[in-house]
């Protein structure tokens, strides 16, 4: 999937539709609004600290520089989710990637992480990345669930690995699979579920 089939749209479980498209580096503020929103809860489990002086900046420039592709969901001019595809340009781990996602509390459970997750699969194919990974946090349920079911297993559990916004420590988890594993799962969740328009 090149970038320019987007704008997307898509039907959510239960009706709303949302628009999908890459992050415009010049809409840097409502995707900052849209992080600072998160309830603190949810933003533990995010492996940068999205409230932090100059994030959006620093994320922007990733963007930039390709090292980040950045899927955005909007329901009117709001975003109500995000994306990445993280990825070494250069060096030994260049044929992988790593995805995040997080959608707004008041649209989860209707397969909006699912589709933006989806699309970022093929954008990663279409780089010619051959694995992905995902990292989540121990006890990171519906993280793990999502990925689960697009056909990501768990690889490797790096014990005390993450230190939350309280300094507490926890194991991250990392689910990986080969891509071409994941189109499997993905076909089989499409005869269940069927959002784009
Ligand atoms: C993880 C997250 C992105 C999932 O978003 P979502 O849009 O609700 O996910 P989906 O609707 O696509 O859910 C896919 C599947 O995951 C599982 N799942 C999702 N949330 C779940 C939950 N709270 N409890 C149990 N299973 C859950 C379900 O099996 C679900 O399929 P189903 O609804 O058909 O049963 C969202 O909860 C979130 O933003 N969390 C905070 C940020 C975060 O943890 N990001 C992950 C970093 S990689």
């Amino acid at each position: 999937m090149g970038l320019e089939v987007f704008p997307i749209q898509v039907t959510l479980k239960d009706g709303p539709k949302v628009m999908l498209a890459p992050l415009d580096p010049e809409q840097g503020k409502p995707l900052r609004d849209f992080y600072r929103a998160l309830p603190e809860e949810d933003r533990q489990f995010l492996k940068d600290d999205v409230t932090s002086e100059g994030w959006c900046e620093r994320f922007l420039k990733k963007v930039e520089s390709r090292e980040v592709v950045s899927l955005v969901a909007r329901s009117g001019q709001k975003v109500v989710a995000e994306g990445s595809l993280y990825r070494a340009l250069y060096g030994w781990t260049r044929h992988v990637g790593e995805l995040r996602v997080a959608v707004c509390p008041d649209l989860r459970r209707k397969g909006l992480a699912t589709e933006v997750a989806k699309a970022l699969v093929q954008i990663a194919t279409d780089l010619g990345i051959e694995k992905l990974i995902v990292q989540v946090v121990e006890h990171q349920v519906p993280a793990r669930r999502t990925f689960e079911k697009l056909g990501f297993h768990q690889e490797a559990v790096l014990p005390h690995h993450v230190m939350d916004l309280q300094g507490q420590k926890r194991d991250l988890l990392l689910l990986a699979n080969d891509v071409s594993h994941i189109w499997a799962a993905m076909e089989a969740l499409d005869s269940d579920f069927t959002p784009m328009d």
